[in-house]
């Protein structure tokens, strides 16, 4: 069954409410910034799954890219962008990002936050990453999304305008006609139901990164964000589109923690178990050739060997030099015996990125009105078929900043919600009971091993027919969990990106099908677009 329009039954005058200007869900960086960019005439509040401090954006490590030095230009990252997306980006939307990036880092410099300099000189240090034309990403040590996350973090808290609610689960948005009207939570703290009542509402929520088995995500990237989407009728865009880092240490105790592609930036080398080094057999930007390459060269590498992993080489820099540079990677390394100034690094591609997500356009609009997208749960068609590196973090400032324009321009003087908005709803699930945690193994087996770098259309029928039998019976389950909530997320997530993957019969950036392994710009170079049918339930 299709039709449930919310993941639980509830009725609005039984619930406490909390009436808002504007509702953001997400505190990663887009969450965040977006608050900060929102002038503080609206009462704001920021709805966080977890503690503000734990998301995607906090983990990333390489950098942020905008074009500063005097030999680049947004021009030249507009094309690099491209290049990377595969043919599948939206122009528009990248004009908008790479023009407005150096504006917004402006703005990060003034909250204080603190990216590496250039020696003995004032300007901001830049590095190299995949695919990228020329050396443009900017970063603070390899912790770069602690710092800018952190500096942000420190400052809404001192926002009289901006109350943070952490441990709130955003379980579905309310809407009324393809209106939003707020977002019905649940308060880990009180054990309480709560319904922020808003006709803004920022979707911030990040990725879904947990639908696979090795992922850098952390655990709250559960796609909670593009499946309450789903549910209120927002078009999604892209969801076949799931991006593989390459080099994320493996090691029998932690098979997560990433390598930043910065490594590569300063020289690293990549080497088969033989000690063979092969990225010149396959793209002329060896090791910094766009991401979804240098992951399928591994993986080819990897089943060549009969292993599980490939090496990083960085032994040939000093250990000065990579304990300055990378002082988180050669510390973590080292808790695992690995020196990096000596040892090989073990790594091998995980899921790391969503380029899919819920549709936007470059103010952040849904097709639902209030309802606003920003960041890793967005697709403003930016990253197309492959996300260039250092995109993301560059994503959630530019486009929070466009979303907050917007949201003063609607809103006005005054912020606006629904006193009178009233629902009940209730659709007598019979109460199936489901191993929720051997549910979600299944789910994030299925997906990296058929939905995964290397896809063809068997296997992905094969991960359908299981998948299609987990959401119908999920279907007939009574949710009242967090755990309850995220597999409901998880399952509809792997659907449509199953259903995606295997409607787009070609290849094409992270998109590999062993059956189809050509670009096919005549039939494809297009979006997949997928919607709910809501029905009566709008
Ligand atoms: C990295 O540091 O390699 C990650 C950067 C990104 O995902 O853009």
């Amino acid at each position: 069954m299709d039709n449930y329009r919310y993941l639980m039954d509830f009725d609005t005058d039984k619930i406490r409410k909390e009436y808002y200007d504007v509702i953001i869900i997400g505190s990663g960086i887009a969450g965040v910034y977006t608050a900060l960019e929102l002038p503080d005439k609206y009462k704001v509040v920021i709805l966080t799954k977890e503690t503000i401090d734990i998301s995607n954006s906090v983990l990333a490590q390489g950098g942020i890219a905008v074009s500063l030095d005097k030999e680049d230009s947004p021009e030249l990252h507009f094309k690099d962008t491209l290049y990377a997306g595969a043919g599948l980006c939206d122009e528009n939307s990248v004009w908008v990002l790479v023009n407005e990036a150096a504006q917004n880092i402006e703005s990060l410099c003034k909250f204080g936050v603190n990216f590496d300099k250039k020696k003995n000189r004032d300007e901001l240090s830049l590095t190299r990453e995949g695919a990228h034309s020329k050396n443009r990403i900017i970063h603070a040590g390899d912790t770069t999304g602690k710092e800018v996350c952190d500096k942000l973090i420190s400052i809404v808290e001192t926002r009289n305008n901006v109350k943070i609610k952490e441990r709130t689960f955003a379980i579905d948005i309310l809407t009324d006609k393809d209106v939003c009207k707020g977002v019905l939570t649940y308060d880990e703290d009180s054990s309480e139901y709560i319904l922020y009542v808003s006709n803004v509402v920022i979707n911030a929520a990040g990725g879904f990164g947990q639908l696979y088995s090795n992922t850098t995500n952390p655990e709250v990237a559960t796609g909670d964000g593009v499946g309450l989407a789903y549910r209120a009728g927002a078009e999604l865009m892209d969801m076949e589109f799931v991006q593989f880092h390459p080099t994320v240490l493996f090691h029998p105790e932690n098979k997560s923690f990433l390598i930043s592609e910065a490594v590569r930036g300063e020289g690293a080398l990549l080497r088969n178990v033989r000690g063979e080094r092969f990225m010149p057999q396959y793209h002329e930007l060896n090791e910094l050739a766009p991401r979804d390459i240098v992951s399928r060269a591994i993986f080819s590498e990897m089943k060549k060997t009969d292993s599980d992993y490939v090496y990083l080489d960085i032994t040939f820099k000093d250990k000065n030099y990579l304990e300055e540079r990378f002082p988180n990677i050669y510390k973590t390394c080292l808790t695992y015996g690995i020196d990096m100034s000596k040892d090989y690094i073990p790594v091998a591609p995980a899921e790391h990125y969503c380029m899919g997500g819920v549709k936007a356009d470059v103010f952040g609009r849904t097709n639902i009105s209030g309802f606003f997208a920003c960041g890793e749960v967005a697709c403003s068609g930016i990253h197309g078929a492959n996300r260039l590196a250092s995109n993301s973090l560059l994503e959630g400032l530019v486009f929070g900043h466009k979303i907050s324009d917007e949201v003063n321009r609607v809103l006005g003087d005054r912020g606006a919600y629904d006193e009178t908005f009233h629902l009940k709803y209730s659709m007598n699930r019979a109460n199936k009971e489901i191993d929720k945690k051997q549910l979600k193994m299944n789910i994030q087996n299925i997906m990296t091993k058929y939905v995964g770098i290397i896809r063809d259309k068997e296997g992905m029928l094969k991960a359908k027919g299981i998948v299609d039998e987990c959401y119908n019976s999920i279907n007939e389950m009574v949710n009242i969990s967090i755990e309850d909530f995220e597999i409901q997320n998880m399952v509809l997530l792997a659907k449509l990106v199953i259903e995606a993957a295997i409607e787009r019969e070609e290849s094409r950036g992270a998109h590999y099908r062993t059956d189809f392994q050509n670009t096919d710009d005549i039939n494809w170079k297009r979006n997949i677009i997928k919607k709910k049918n809501l029905g009566n339930n709008k």
